[in-house]
C-alpha cells in the first residue's frame, strides 16, 4: 500500500476566553445622557445594555482575563506561546503595544507580541495573521486577542454614536492540527478611500493629542452611520460568499456564521441576501453592543458556551469596521 500523504497541516482553535466588564449601562440609563430611549436603541440597532469598563481597567485589563481562561480552556501554559497577537484600536498606550503589556503580565516569556490595527476587523484579520504562521510552520502556537474600550474614545455628548457601543475582550488559542479541521481560509479586505466615515481624527501623527485637539473634540470617535450601514450590507454577504466558496464549501454547508455585532438590521440584511435563516447566525449584541474587535471573539466564546458549536461544525467568522476594513474566514471546528 502506498504510504498516505502528509495531512494538510491547519491551524485550529484550541480554547476560547471572553470578558465583558461588570458595569451594565442599560438603554435607559443612556436616555438620561442624551436625547434617546429605549424604544429607539432597541429598534434601530437591537441593543438593549452594554458593558462599560470602570475607569481603573484598560484594554489589557479586559484583555487578560480573556486570554487566561482561553489558555485554560486550550490547556496550554503561557510560556509555551510563541506567539500573542492582540487586535485592538484602543491600546493601553500608543507604545509600547498592548500584546507586550499582556507577554509580561502573562509571563509569556517565549511569545513574539504585536498589535493589529483594523478597527473592528482586527480580530478576524489576526486570526488569518497568525493562522498562516502556524500553517506555515513558523510558529506552532498563538494567542489571539479582540480587545476594545471604546468608551474610552466615544463622545457621550453625540447620541448617534455613544449608544452603540461597549467594551469587552475575547481570546481565542491557535495550535496546529493535522486532522482535517481547524481554518480553511480567510479573505481580508479594505477600502481605504471610506477611511472617513469612522475615524478617530487626533491623538496620532496628524493630528496630536494637544489641548485644541482636545477642545475640538477630535481625539473623539467620528462616525457616519448610514455610510457604514450602507457599506456593510454591500461588502459583508460578498465576502462570506467568497469565502466559503474558497474553503470548497457550499453555502448550505455552513453550520454557523459569527458576524460582528454592529446592528442586528446589520446581520438581518446579511441572512437575507445570503438566504440563510437567522439560527444560523450567532446574535448576542443586545447584551453587549458594539465591542469592536472584542465583538466576535465574545460571541463565539458564548456559541461555544451555550453548546451551538460542535467538533466538525463549519463556521464563518466576519467582521467589518473602520479603514473602511472587512475580513471573513471559513473553520472547521475541533482539533
Ligand atoms: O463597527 C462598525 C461601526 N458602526 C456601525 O456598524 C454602525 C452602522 N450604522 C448604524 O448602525 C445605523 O446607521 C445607526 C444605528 C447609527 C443609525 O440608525 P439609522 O436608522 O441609520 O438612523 P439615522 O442616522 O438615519 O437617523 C434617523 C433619525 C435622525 O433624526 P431625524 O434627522 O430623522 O430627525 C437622527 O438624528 O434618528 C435620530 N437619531 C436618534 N434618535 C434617538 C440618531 N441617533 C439617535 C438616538 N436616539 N440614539
Amino acid at each position: 500500500m502506498a504510504p498516505r500523504p502528509p495531512a494538510e497541516l491547519r491551524a485550529t482553535v484550541l480554547g476560547v476566553g471572553a470578558y465583558a466588564p461588570p458595569k451594565v449601562m442599560t438603554n435607559d440609563d443612556l436616555a438620561r445622557l442624551v436625547d434617546t430611549s429605549d424604544e429607539w436603541i432597541t429598534t434601530r440597532t437591537g441593543i438593549k445594555r452594554r458593558h462599560i469598563a470602570g475607569p481603573d481597567q484598560a484594554t489589557s485589563d479586559l484583555a487578560i482575563v480573556a486570554a487566561q481562561q482561553a489558555l485554560d480552556a486550550a490547556a496550554v501554559r503561557a510560556q509555551d506561546l510563541d506567539l500573542i497577537l492582540v487586535g485592538t484600536a484602543t491600546p493601553d498606550m500608543l507604545f509600547p503595544a498592548t500584546a507586550c503589556v499582556l507577554q509580561d503580565r502573562l509571563g509569556a516569556a517565549r511569545a513574539g507580541a504585536f498589535d493589529l490595527l483594523a478597527a473592528c476587523s482586527s480580530f478576524v484579520y489576526g486570526l488569518i495573521s497568525a493562522g498562516q504562521m502556524i500553517a506555515s510552520g513558523v510558529i506552532r502556537t498563538a494567542l489571539v486577542v479582540g480587545a476594545d474600550t471604546l468608551s474610552r474614545l466615544v463622545d457621550w455628548e453625540d447620541r448617534g454614536t455613544c449608544v452603540l457601543i461597549g467594551d469587552g475582550a475575547g481570546a481565542v488559542v491557535l495550535g496546529s492540527s493535522e486532522s482535517g479541521r481547524g481554518i480553511y481560509t480567510g479573505r481580508v479586505g479594505a477600502d481605504g478611500s471610506a477611511g472617513d466615515v469612522l475615524k478617530v481624527p487626533a491623538g496620532g501623527s496628524r493630528i496630536p493629542a494637544t489641548a485644541e485637539a482636545i477642545e475640538r473634540k477630535l481625539h473623539r470617535g467620528y462616525m457616519d452611520g448610514q455610510a457604514v450601514f450602507k457599506l456593510a450590507v454591500r461588502t459583508i454577504p460578498g465576502l462570506i460568499r467568497e469565502t466559503v466558496a474558497q474553503a470548497g464549501w457550499t453555502m448550505d454547508q455552513v453550520d454557523l456564521i459569527v458576524p460582528h455585532q454592529a446592528n442586528l438590521r446589520i446581520i438581518e440584511a446579511m441572512a437575507s441576501q445570503l438566504h440563510l435563516p437567522m439560527e444560523k447566525f450567532v446574535v448576542n449584541i443586545q447584551e453587549y453592543g458594539n465591542t469592536s474587535a472584542a465583538s466576535v471573539p465574545l460571541a463565539l466564546f458564548e456559541a461555544v458556551q451555550a453548546g451551538r458549536i460542535h467538533a466538525g461544525d463549519r463556521l464563518v467568522l466576519a467582521a467589518f469596521g473602520g479603514g473602511f476594513t472587512y475580513a471573513a474566514c471559513a473553520l472547521v471546528w475541533g482539533t
